[in-house]
């Protein structure tokens, strides 16, 4: 019996990265998915449906936070419902604190954490009217620590974990659970900034106990524990998939 046999799941940010990889996951596991996209997510598609699988395409920009409640009635209403949303859309800006942009710092922070709370408080009534439904958001390394140069990334995944535990203490006895994984340092696009720099990349790779890099693939596992029954009794917490980092 696969994991996710008969469920329906939302992936935001499915065209590329971790989201692609948690999307190939879930319809491997028998989920119907959602790719809720910005770009075309071709590459998803053709690997999903290649193993198999099932998933519908949904044209979406973060930016805009007040039309998450139709994208998720929209997602509803061609997917039949929602039973699992996996928050994983994320941008990221770097500038010197007395540099930072006021145009950057919003637009940080609608994508990674005002739209992450809507897309949460929308799907989360279709999971509560069910008593069923199973949440996760992407925190971070910086949900803990400040980072350098990326103030509003830092301040927008310390919020995700937050509301992340409000959430949860509201919905865990209405059959939701909200939880959020934090990944340690991944080779993605997101971090081309830091991989392309040797002194950054060397410092990075030097405190990470598992002594590489993660790959996107490293998320997948964590990502179908939280949205399967075996995590029935696990909810309001941080998993990081770090490889050791924060233990040092
Ligand atoms: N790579 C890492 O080391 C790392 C570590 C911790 C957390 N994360 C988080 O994991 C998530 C995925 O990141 P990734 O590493 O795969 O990077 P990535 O840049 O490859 O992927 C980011 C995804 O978010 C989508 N996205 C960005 N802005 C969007 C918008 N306005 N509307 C819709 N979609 C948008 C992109 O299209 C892409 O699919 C992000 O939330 C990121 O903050 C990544």
């Amino acid at each position: 019996m696969r994991q996710l046999e008969g469920k329906v799941a939302i992936v935001t940010g499915a065209n590329r990265g971790i989201g692609k990889a948690i999307a190939t996951a879930y319809a491997l596991e028998g989920a119907y998915v959602a790719l809720v996209c910005r770009s075309e997510p071709a590459a998803t598609v053709k690997e999903i449906e290649n193993a198999g699988g099932k998933c519908a395409v949904f044209h979406y920009d973060f930016a805009d936070v007040a039309g998450t409640e139709k994208l998720v009635k929209d997602v509803a209403g061609k997917c039949g419902t929602i039973d699992i949303l996996f928050n994983n859309a994320g941008t990221q800006s770097r500038h010197p604190c007395t540099e930072f942009p006021l145009d950057d710092w919003t637009r940080v922070l609608d994508i990674n954490c005002n739209a992450v709370f809507f897309m949460c408080q929308q799907a989360g009534k279709v999971m509560i009217e069910k008593g069923y439904g199973k949440i996760i958001n992407m925190a971070s390394l910086l949900s803990f620590q400040g980072g350098l140069t990326v103030p509003a990334y830092a301040a927008s995944k310390g919020a995700v974990m937050q509301f992340t535990k409000s959430l949860s203490n509201e919905w865990a006895k209405l059959g939701v659970n909200v939880n959020c994984i934090a990944p340690g340092y991944l080779d993605t696009e997101m971090n081309a900034a830091l991989i392309n720099d040797p002194v950054r990349s060397r410092q990075i790779l030097e405190r990470i106990p598992a002594g590489r890099w993660g790959k996107a693939e490293d998320i997948a596992g964590a990502a179908v524990f939280l949205a399967s029954s075996a995590s029935d009794y696990v909810t309001g917490i941080v998993l990081p998939v770090d490889g050791g980092w924060l233990g040092r």
